[in-house]
């Protein structure tokens, strides 16, 4: 039996009586008669279940009991006591006891209770072992619905470390460029080993052959290389090492390769799924360079208000991804441009009304643009809302202060600025100072009052990068 008994009593008879009961049931179990002794125990050693005497030698049973369950809540108590009063009893259970035997006791009674605390370990496992199970249906689920490489890589390590706890265990990706295999995640125990990051091709064909498994003994460990295939190829390998004093199980490794059957699809989805999306990333960028092509005095612009929306997520603090959706919406923002006819959008002069209402169509025109490129919902409305204004006086749709996204007013504010520093054909561009007397004038109108200070105040540290003005 895998589970372990720890007795914690000092009456030596009661010892005696307990280890005949035991030994002759075959349980396995220690023994301490003091209550010091027995928390250093638990430290040391893996135990199930804790037979436990409430007046011990040293310090109280109850506390005994309160450090139990301090260092592992899952260890089944049962209080052994010749003071069974109802107080003890209620205090010992409202303690996280599990059951009591009161002394003197009946064999017999007491063995029921050992093995239903046993066995209830026993099952526990057993529930263990399902939610592993569970998890790996939890991971087909995340493949399915995420397309995202990375995550489902970790996902996958994270799962089998959790189970196996290998030594090493590596995914490793078909690179087409270069046809051969690259290592793309790992985790192993020891920090200092080696691991192999490229596979040739030839290699791993020799290694497979017709099979879908590798196993290769070594005096110490075992590795095993598993295929992962995708829908009609193979796409790459999963790489685990065991030590040998846990020697790897033929179902472990039946295991293994309907697990990579089950992650081989998710993986190509993802594969294929952000070499679209790279693609796709390069087109626009290329035709925010397009649009900015046009118009010289525009050339650039997208850039500066990213820089500066930037500059005020920084300060801000938000995080990583808040950081790219403000990013990404920066550079996109006005893509909706190209869209707009050239008499309209370069005209040097003052717009007629007709024409200006043309020009409110950019947002939108942005939005559809960007549809087949799989963005963020923050991104598209960031890109879509960059003209509201605080007071409602904006377009395209005349939205309030709390209704306007975060990331577009922060858009506004960078795309205001860098306009009114830049030179346009109709007017000159204003000096740094007379752009922020500007933004102060519309703040809580136009803009939101609050991120207008806040970027005053960085632009006015900024001075020596930004500008020369001399203000
Ligand atoms: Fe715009």
């Amino acid at each position: 039996m895998e589970e372990k008994i720890l007795i914690v009593e000092d009456n030596k008879e009661i010892i005696d009586l307990l280890i005949e009961i035991l030994t002759s049931k075959k349980f396995s179990f220690d023994y301490v008669s003091s209550g010091i002794s027995a928390i250093e125990k638990i430290k040391k050693e893996n135990y199930n279940l804790i037979i436990l005497d409430l007046q011990l030698p040293d310090i109280e049973g109850f506390k005994v009991l309160e450090e139990i369950k301090k260092l592992n809540e899952n260890i089944s108590v049962i209080i052994l006591t010749g003071f069974g009063t109802t107080d003890n009893i209620v205090k010992a259970i409202k303690m996280g006891a599990d059951d009591f035997i009161e002394k003197p006791f009946d064999i017999k009674d007491f063995l029921e209770k050992i093995y239903k605390y046993i066995k209830l370990k026993s099952l526990e496992r057993e529930l263990t072992k399902f939610k592993m199970i569970e998890s790996i249906l939890q991971l087909n689920r995340t493949i399915i619905t995420l397309s995202d490489l990375e995550t489902i890589l970790t996902t996958i390590i994270n799962i089998l470390d959790n189970m196996f706890t290998p030594e090493r265990i590596g995914i490793y990706i078909f690179d087409t460029k270069n046809n051969n295999y690259v290592l793309k995640k790992y985790k192993f125990k020891n920090v200092l080993q080696k691991i192999k990051v490229i596979y040739k091709n030839y290699e791993i064909e020799r290694f497979f052959k017709d099979k879908n498994v590798y196993v290769n003994k070594f005096d110490n460990s075992t590795d095993l290389k598993i295929i992962i295939k995708g829908k009609e190829k193979i796409i790459g390998f999963l790489d685990i090492e065991f030590k040998n004093e846990k020697p790897i199980k033929e179902e472990e490794i039946k295991f293994f390769e309907s697990f990579s059957l089950q992650i081989g699809i998710g993986i190509e989805n993802a594969i294929l799924f952000e070499m679209v999306q790279n693609s796709y990333v390069n087109t626009i960028g290329s035709l925010v360079k397009s649009l900015e092509a046009k118009d010289k005095y525009t050339k650039g612009h997208s850039e500066e208000v990213a820089y500066y929306a930037l500059l005020i997520g920084e300060k801000l603090k938000l995080r990583d991804e808040e950081i790219e959706i403000l990013k990404n919406s920066s550079y996109l923002h006005d893509l909706g441009k190209l869209g707009i006819r050239d008499n309209i959008l370069l005209k040097p002069g003052k717009l007629t009304e007709e024409e200006f209402e043309i020009i409110k169509q950019h947002p939108l025109i942005t939005l559809k643009i960007l549809e087949p490129l799989n963005l963020r919902k923050e991104e598209k409305e960031a890109c879509l809302y960059h003209h509201e204004r605080i007071d409602g006086s904006g377009y395209p749709y005349g939205l309030k202060d709390e209704k306007i996204p975060l990331y577009a007013k922060i858009i506004a504010i960078a795309d205001a600025y860098s306009a009114m520093t830049s030179e346009r054909p109709y007017r000159k561009k204003l000096s740094k100072r007379e752009a922020i007397e500007e933004l102060k004038k519309y703040a809580g109108i136009w803009f939101d009052k609050e991120l207008v200070e806040f970027f005053i105040n960085l632009i006015e540290q900024q001075k020596e990068v930004i500008g020369n003005e001399g203000n």
